[in-house]
């Protein structure tokens, strides 16, 4: 098969990032990164470091949370994305599963996934039952619950759902933000296979964890935000053996001192 056009294999450049919650906290400081047409990348680092802000600014949320960007640029394929509203973000294909999971609790599972379309306009009744057949194959659990209230699903049925409502979009970046948080270990190896499976059906995913583990086990590259700033990037398998990301992120102990 030919490859794609380059307009058609879009890949999100993050340029000289700066972003400031009102007139002075600065959130993020220069910080670049590029997430490849069909790749998955990693941004792990500790609480408050500043992964869910590089989201927003990216998904347009920003100014929701009182943010800013300040200087740098967001560029999905030809769209600049910095500045822009959600809306902008999801017609463009970048979709984002906020932190949390907050999905409607009051509204049946099959209702949320509806609200997963909007703000894309009028779609062919076809184009909405294809992505609803793709939730529903790969969270047979959701075509099960479809009438159930959500507030009543499991915290990793609710992150299922709150994926299902993302993919709704049908995104060609996804965002993920701390998918795994809170979650029982079984429940983070079958998030794990399910993002693994979207990737694989050519979906691009940006993966925010402080599961480093799980993580880097499925992003081909990753960077570590530190208070702000990028303090280490690389291929996800070197970076898993790096001193200080096993020390730190995956709870080595001997971190420092293992054979280098
Ligand atoms: N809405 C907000 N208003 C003011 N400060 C915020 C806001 N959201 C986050 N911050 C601050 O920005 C920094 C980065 O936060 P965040 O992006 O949420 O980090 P992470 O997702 O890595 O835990 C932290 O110091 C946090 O307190
Ligand atoms: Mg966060």
């Amino acid at each position: 098969m030919p490859e794609a056009p380059p307009q058609e294999r879009p890949a999100l450049h993050v340029e000289g990032l700066d972003v400031m919650y009102g007139r002075a906290l600065s959130a993020l400081r220069s910080v670049s990164l590029t997430v490849p047409h069909g790749a998955v990348v990693a941004l792990l680092g500790a609480n408050g470091a500043g992964k869910s802000t590089l989201l927003r600014a990216v998904s347009g949320t920003l100014r929701l949370h009182r943010g800013a960007v300040t200087a740098g640029r967001v560029r999905y394929g030809e769209t600049v994305l910095d500045g822009r509203d959600p809306v902008a973000a999801v017609r463009a294909g970048v979709v984002q599963v906020p932190e949390g999971r907050r999905v409607f609790a009051g509204l049946s599972v099959e209702e949320n996934l509806r609200a997963g379309g909007l703000g894309l306009g009028r779609r062919a009744p076809s184009q909405v039952r294809e992505s609803r057949e793709r939730v529903y194959t790969l969270f047979p659990v959701l075509a099960e619950r479809g009438r159930q209230q959500a507030g009543l699903l499991s915290g990793g049925e609710q992150q299922m759902l709150a994926i299902g409502r993302a993919l709704m979009a049908a995104p060609r970046l996804l965002l993920l933000d701390e998918p795994s948080l809170g979650l029982a270990p079984r429940m983070v190896f079958r998030i794990a296979e399910v993002i693994r499976e979207i990737n694989a059906q050519g979906t691009a995913v940006l993966l925010v964890e402080q599961n480093a583990g799980m993580a880097l086990s499925l992003a081909d590259h990753a960077h570590v935000l530190e208070v702000g700033e990028i303090r280490l990037s690389g291929p996800a398998d070197d970076l898993a053996r790096t001193d200080a990301v096993r020390r730190l992120y995956l709870g080595d102990p001997a971190g420092d001192q293992g054979a280098a």
